[in-house]
């Protein structure tokens, strides 16, 4: 596998893992759903949103997908591999209809935006495909497909955000929680299929985003981390510009980022993804003013050669990125960073690679997650240019990037030894029932030996002690 990560934790959250609620939920619904989901963190967020819209058509979530009435795979088509792997899983489902022969199975999500109806020529096995604009119409689509037609929606939309429907928090520690808080993206870089499998982008109504928020607070939820492709173009018109609730004026990102803070100061907000070319000032100024915000961005660079980045349509110099990285740790000193790399783009040579790798020294990346070109059908990228690095030069220019990667990990891991740090408790850590395990404000992940009190969603004063792999060890003081 060469989509290696530094931190595994990190990247978990990202790939996606099959997960259902807990089975006590089915028992007041007359029938079963089993959902799998895979991508990024938008597309499980997603999957909540079908959760909620199922439960409403008396459709209950099941962990055992034999036992479901019908079976959903929310997909994901960023690189061929994402892809292969849903078609493995398809393979995986085949018992299903043998076992019980009036089950469904659904493609949700950009594999099925991608493919359309030509996913049902292709996986004979499938009887919904629904794109990520279309999930209002699951329930007409179920009951075409229980009349054996299949059903197929991938309509993109405009304005479809899903404000009012209330999540269901499928698998959730009761700590953490995501809020979307736009869809699709105008971006256009060259090598990225989103733009195609997720439309335009459109933001969401702020108050249902606040609105949503409380409640998570009101639950208990202790950390929300608010979503979009791009969240930094975030850009709310009010239609009633008197409307007497303080929104009388156009909602930027740094104006809702302020105002989700003050839900309250034990809340904590994470945001995800900055565009370089987006983030702004008045952003950083929010976030250091704020002690809630933690002080963390993950801001995809993607190369570190000027004219790598123009073929990818990123609309930034390196030059221009690295004032950028300067300027966030002028205004917010100590703050995490982390990054998106691509090695072997069209045309990618050595010297280019060089500068990717000097780049990166530059930054200081605390991680990155890090990927070889892959291209993909439809995309400028594949239209204009020809994917012309060989394979093995792709591998090994990544293996430098991970290797580099790890050092500049590890430097900044070794730096936070001997501070102490505020660390919110997600839960016990994956190797031991007798450590907790929880993030700093800078999105570092710290393990540490539980005193009997301290519960998750606590805040506990941890002292670093050292470091194994990506992770912090420490001890709670306080
Ligand atoms: N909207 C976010 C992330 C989108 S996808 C952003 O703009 O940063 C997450 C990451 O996948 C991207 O940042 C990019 O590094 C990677 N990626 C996207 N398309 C890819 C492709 N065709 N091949 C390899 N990696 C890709
Ligand atoms: Fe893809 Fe670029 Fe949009 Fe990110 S900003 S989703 S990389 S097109
Ligand atoms: Fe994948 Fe779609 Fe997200 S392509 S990364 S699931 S927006």
């Amino acid at each position: 596998m060469l989509n290696l990560t530094v931190h595994k934790e990190h990247d978990e959250r990202r790939q996606g893992e099959a997960y259902a609620p807990a089975e006590t939920d089915v028992q007041q619904f007359q029938q079963k759903f089993y959902i799998e989901s895979y991508g990024c963190a938008m597309n499980f967020a997603d999957s909540e949103i079908v959760a909620s819209i199922l439960h409403d058509q008396g459709f209950g979530a099941t962990r055992d997908f034999s036992e479901a009435d019908l079976v959903l795979i929310n997909t994901c088509s960023i690189r061929e591999k994402a892809e292969q792997t849903v078609r493995k899983r398809l393979n995986d489902l085949r018992q299903i209809k043998k076992n019980k022969p009036g089950a469904l199975i659904g493609i949700l999500g950009c594999m099925a935006e991608r493919l359309k109806s030509k996913l049902l020529e292709e996986e004979r096995l499938v009887d919904l495909v629904v794109g990520p604009d279309a999930y209002r119409s699951l329930p007409s689509l179920i009951q075409e497909a229980e009349t054996g037609q299949k059903a197929v929606n991938v309509l993109l939309s405009r304005e479809e955000t899903y404000a009012d429907i209330s999540p269901v928090r499928l698998v959730t520690n009761g700590v953490n929680s995501f809020v979307s808080i736009m869809r699709g993206c105008n971006n256009m870089c060259t090598f990225c299929v989103v733009p195609f499998t997720r439309g335009r982008e459109r933001s969401r109504d702020p108050h249902s985003i606040l609105r949503e928020c409380r409640e998570l607070f009101e639950q208990g939820y202790k950390e929300i981390t608010l979503l979009g492709q791009n969240v930094d173009s975030y850009f709310w018109t009010p239609a009633d510009a008197a409307s007497p609730d303080g929104w009388g004026q156009p909602v930027t990102f740094a104006n809702l980022l302020e105002q989700t803070a003050k839900i309250d100061p034990s809340l904590r907000i994470r945001f995800s993804t900055s565009h370089p070319k987006d983030i702004t000032d008045e952003v950083l100024h929010v976030i250091a003013r704020n002690d809630n915000i933690c002080k963390y961005i993950h801001l995809p660079v993607q190369s570190g050669s000027n004219r790598i980045l123009q073929l990818m349509n990123r609309t930034y110099t390196r030059e221009w990125y690295m004032a950028k990285v300067d300027r966030i740790r002028e205004l917010i000193p100590g703050c995490g960073i982390s990054s998106d790399i691509i090695a072997g783009f069209c045309t990618e040579t050595e010297e280019d690679h060089q500068l990717t790798l000097e780049l990166m020294e530059y930054c200081q990346y605390d991680f990155s997650y890090m990927y070889f070109y892959s291209e993909r059908p439809g995309t400028l990228a594949a239209r204009r240019f020809q994917d012309d690095v060989p394979e093995e030069i792709k591998k090994r220019r990544l293996s430098e990037i991970v290797q580099l990667q790890n050092k500049l990990s590890k430097i900044s891991n070794h730096k936070d030894i001997g501070r102490t740090v505020t660390v919110l408790i997600e839960g016990d850590s994956k190797k031991s029932n007798s450590d907790w395990m929880g993030r700093s404000s800078e999105n570092k992940v710290l393990v540490f030996p539980k005193n009997n009190r301290a519960v998750p969603g606590d805040y506990a004063t941890v002292t670093v002690t050292g470091s194994t792999g990506g992770t912090l060890l420490g001890e709670i003081i306080g």
